[in-house]
């Protein structure tokens, strides 16, 4: 066996730190040593660490309504994706891992993150984000609807940036994207989200306040008639699970 191949894919690296951090049954926010840990670990990241081709200079077969482009080593063709697609990596009680590639154009709508913490790493590409945070968090029985604050205005990233992070009540939890091209995002969530345990995903429509700029009137709204998510297989290395807890 090479060198190389006992290496432990970054993949690997950054689950295992995701496993130490984010334990069963543990209250409270992680410590920010250990959120930079894990913006280190993603900081490292390549498209090709998730099993996927970012740099859209490759070919293969194109894929279909029913499966996805890929390449000849077996590479998901990120820029050849026609709606925006998840790729699951992995999902325990704790936290989940997952990458959503996004076809030029596509927009993910304002949607929350209730009680989470969500580490997002851009991949490849270029994509706007538009974020708010609740002035008031509204009460998660009732239809959600509030007072927002601004907290990125249409922010223009572009790969390679840095990974950010968001958590409940801070770092812009309501978020909505539009791939401006080709483009993938590796989220981290934890805890996942959850109807059963009150961490529903929920989305909203904006209404703009007249003569309050960087607020805005959030309300609950419906699944979009349009949006429209595909799951793909997750093709990268493989993950050696720690099965005690996942
Ligand atoms: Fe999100």
């Amino acid at each position: 066996m090479d060198f190389h191949s006992m290496e432990t894919s970054r993949i690997q690296r950054l689950y295992d730190a995701c496993e130490s951090i984010f334990l069963p049954g543990k209250e409270g926010l992680p410590a920010v040593k250990q959120i930079r840990w894990l913006q280190d670990l993603l900081d490292d990241m390549e498209p090709e660490d998730v099993g996927i081709d970012g740099s859209g200079t490759r070919e293969g077969s194109p894929g279909d309504d029913a499966s996805t482009p890929k390449d000849q080593d077996g590479l998901i063709l990120g820029h050849a994706v026609k709606q925006i697609t998840y790729i699951h990596i992995h999902e325990c009680d704790d936290f989940s891992i997952g990458v959503f590639c996004f076809p030029a154009g596509a927009k993910l709508p304002l949607h929350d993150h209730p009680h989470m913490v969500v580490l997002s790493k851009l991949l490849y590409g270029s994509v706007k984000v538009k974020s708010y945070d609740w002035v008031t968090a509204p009460k998660s029985r009732t239809k959600k609807s509030g007072l927002a604050k601004v907290v990125m205005d249409n922010r223009v990233l572009q790969a390679p940036c840095k990974a950010s992070v968001l958590f409940p009540a801070t770092g812009g939890n309501i978020h909505s994207f539009t791939a401006l091209t080709p483009c993938a995002i590796l989220d981290v969530l934890a805890p996942p989200y959850s109807e059963e345990l009150e961490r529903p995903s929920t989305y909203f429509s904006e209404i703009t306040i007249p003569n309050l700029p960087g607020f805005a009137l959030l309300e609950e709204r419906g699944l979009p008639d349009d949006l429209r998510v595909a799951c793909a297989p997750y093709l990268g290395p493989e993950l050696s699970l720690d099965t005690e807890f996942c």
